[in-house]
């Protein structure tokens, strides 16, 4: 059961094309990044649960709702964090739990150095931000980690995959919906998104 959402939305797209541009400096694809994470996650929100609540407008009772679940990032560090501060924007007052994980050059396979959770699970829905679903084994990772740390429910928030990914990740949890802008065409010989974006982390961070 694949649960891919590839966006549509043509401010998603058009952000998609500059952040690729390899024009784009590293200011401006903050920027960008910064902006596509909120454009992304108002869609991957779309079913947060809701409770009944009222309120007292001054013309009288208003019946409406309110979230009721609570929500946890998950950035995946390094090239994750360019991702929080714009969906802090649109939910600001979830908790932020880094996971630092990098990519081995040679096996490709993920390393965790970074990992600060507490033993008991603080949130019910955690969204796991990283721009890159390459090979797919940083996201199967930290989707262990969250599992084992018993987060009911997970999500994926990424901006470009390539599609041995999203077949890895959605085999290895079938049950975590995966949002991106976009399934690019393949990896390369050394597991690079291809045409991608280059690397996100160095990408933003100037390095
Ligand atoms: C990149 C990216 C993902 C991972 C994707 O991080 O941000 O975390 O690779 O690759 P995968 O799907 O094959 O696991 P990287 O390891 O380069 O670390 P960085 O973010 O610190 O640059």
């Amino acid at each position: 059961m694949t649960k891919l959402h590839v966006s549509q939305h043509p401010l998603i797209l058009h952000k998609l094309t500059a952040l690729r541009d390899v024009e784009t400096d590293h200011r401006s694809f903050r920027e960008l990044m910064r902006e596509l994470a909120l454009l992304l996650c108002y869609e991957a929100t779309l079913d947060l649960k809701l409770s009944p609540k009222t309120v007292t407008t001054p013309m009288g009772e208003a019946h409406g709702h309110k979230s009721e679940e609570t929500i946890g990032l998950v950035p995946v560090l390094r090239a994750g964090l360019g991702m929080v501060e714009g969906v802090l924007q649109l939910l600001p007052s979830v908790q932020v739990w880094h996971i630092g994980l990098y990519r081995d050059e040679e096996t490709l396979r993920p390393v965790e150095y970074y990992n600060r959770l507490p033993d008991e699970p603080t949130v019910q829905v955690c969204l796991v931000l990283d721009p890159m679903l390459a090979t797919g084994g940083s996201a199967i990772a930290t989707v262990d980690i969250l599992k084992r740390w018993g987060v009911p429910r997970i999500k994926y928030v990424g901006i470009i995959a390539a599609p041995e990914g999203v077949e890895r990740l959605s085999s290895a949890h079938p049950d975590v919906p995966i949002h991106v802008a976009c399934v690019d065409e393949r990896l390369n010989d050394v597991g690079f998104i291809v045409p991608g974006l280059g690397d996100a982390g160095d990408r933003q961070f100037g390095t």
